[in-house]
């Protein structure tokens, strides 16, 4: 069977193609620029300054998500109550991390990569581990910073 006429015209399919084409072409070209613009777009800090009392708590096993600049950064809690800090970022192409506490192990669902507890690749296409963090306790304040970066906040 052959249809008489289209709903949708030759040149309404054209122009549908030729618009959204022309949308991320300036989409993509907007983000460098801004990126210039404004260089400190999506970089990421060298701490962030948490309150201890929302994050000492968490369960055994578990993780609390805080934003690490415009990425995710979780607090984890191991079986055996040792406490760290990690970027939830995957570092094959940046996508979230969950973590699988029956497995005990991070997943990315974006090309089903695996961590284990350590933050070790260990399946899957992502290249490195995972990145860690240091954290301190200073009064009510959790500190979290970049491996090596030293932290000194002003005495109140
Ligand atoms: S982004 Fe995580 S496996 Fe590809």
């Amino acid at each position: 069977m052959r249809l008489e006429q289209s709903i949708i015209t030759r040149r309404t399919f054209l122009n549908t193609l030729f618009s959204g084409w022309f949308v991320a072409f300036c989409l993509g070209s907007l983000y460098p620029l801004l990126k210039f613009i404004y260089p400190s777009l999506g970089r990421e800090p060298d701490f962030v300054v948490l309150n201890a009392k929302d994050f000492l708590n968490i369960p055994n096993n578990s993780t609390k998500p805080f934003p690490w600049g415009a990425k995710l950064g979780l607090i984890f809690k191991k079986s055996d109550g040792t406490l760290y800090a990690l970027k939830g970022v995957c570092t094959h192409m940046d996508c979230n991390i969950t973590y699988k506490p029956e497995l005990k192990k991070f997943y990315c669902a974006c090309h089903k990569g695996w961590f284990d507890e350590d933050g070790k690749n260990i399946e899957g296409p992502p290249p490195k581990p995972l990145e860690f963090f240091d954290i301190t306790i200073e009064d009510e304040k959790l500190i979290v910073a970049k491996k090596g970066v030293k932290v000194e906040l002003p005495k109140s």
